[in-house]
């Protein structure tokens, strides 16, 4: 399968778990099944599962089986995704060409909306077997992904974001912040792809430093489209970082320098799984995300 073929081919599985695994409910709970909804079904890339389940293909699993894990996986980006566009965090109206969460369904159902999901991804993870995983790397898997997401990770990095707008960071601090708050996601998905399949060894450290650098580079490129980007094709507000103050990798290192660190972040990436046989959609991936618009 053809690299963008392949990726599409994720994206259609992750669309239908997430429909089935956040149903159109009716009566007293619609409203929260629908604030979810709205966000987990909007029209994102689905990069992370769809590393997650190229990651446990690549070490002998058949990646339909790793779909729970791969759409709790993107459950907790999408609540992050929702939290960061509140007004106490980045106060942003658009997300995905769409009004962001909060301005549809308000506030408090928002912050709920990011619980449920939140809550919602371990119950999937945890609670659809596969005869083929093993009950402990399931959550090996699952503590992997809650790590990532927590306070030394998502979580931790978000918290230094906000407090960077008033304090300005020193460069190891920036890195150490977009690590945090975006590349340990993708450290969930390559890590948490490898160890479902029981993998300890080579793969898993070529996985997690692939994710490290290419998760580096697609907050800078992220940075970078929200300086110049095309708001249609974007989806998000344009000049929203400088408008807060955000200190971002454009701001500190200027966008012809991110040009160049995008492209060596990638180019390590993609030679940290060269080695690996079966792994060209990673490689072409990465490359592909060099010149994203979205
Ligand atoms: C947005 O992530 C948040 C960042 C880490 C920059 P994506 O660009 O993957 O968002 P969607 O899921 O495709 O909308
Ligand atoms: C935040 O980075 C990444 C998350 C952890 C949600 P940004 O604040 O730059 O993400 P966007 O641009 O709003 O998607
Ligand atoms: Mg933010
Ligand atoms: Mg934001
Ligand atoms: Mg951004």
């Amino acid at each position: 399968m053809e690299p963008r073929e392949k990726l599409a081919y994720y994206a259609s599985l992750v669309q239908q778990g997430l429909e089935t695994w956040l149903p159109d409910e009716k009566g007293e709970l619609r409203q929260i099944f629908a604030a979810a909804r709205y966000s987990a079904l909007a029209p994102g890339k689905r990069l992370r599962p769809a590393l997650l389940m190229e990651f446990y293909a690549l070490c002998g699993g058949q990646a339909e089986d790793a779909l729970p894990f791969a759409c709790g996986l993107e459950m907790i980006h999408n609540y992050s995704l929702i939290h960061d566009d509140l007004p106490c965090m980045d106060d942003d109206d658009l997300r995905r060409g769409r009004p962001a969460n909060h301005k549809v369904y308000g506030e408090a159902a928002a912050l709920l909306a990011g619980d449920a999901l939140l809550t919602r991804a371990f119950e999937v993870m945890l609670s659809q077997s596969c005869p083929r995983i093993s009950p402990v790397w399931a959550m090996k898997a699952a503590s992997i992904i809650a790590f990532c997401a927590g306070m030394e990770g998502m979580i931790g990095g978000q918290m230094m974001d906000l407090a960077f707008e008033k304090n300005r960071p020193q460069a190891q601090q920036l890195e150490e912040m977009v690590r945090l708050k975006t590349g340990r996601l993708w450290l969930a998905a390559c890590a948490a792809g490898c160890a479902l399949a029981g993998e300890e060894g080579d793969k898993m450290q070529r996985a997690r430093h692939y994710a490290d650098r290419i998760g580096l580079a697609f907050q800078i490129q992220d940075d970078i489209l929200d300086c110049e980007g095309d708001p249609e094709i974007f989806g998000k507000p344009i000049g929203s970082d400088q408008a807060k103050g955000k200190t971002t990798f454009v701001a500190f290192y200027g966008l012809e320098e991110c040009r160049r660190m995008v492209q060596e972040l990638t180019d390590q990436a993609v030679q940290a799984v060269a080695p690996l046989p079966g792994s060209e959609f990673l490689q072409q991936l990465a490359q592909e995300l060099t010149t994203r618009q979205k």
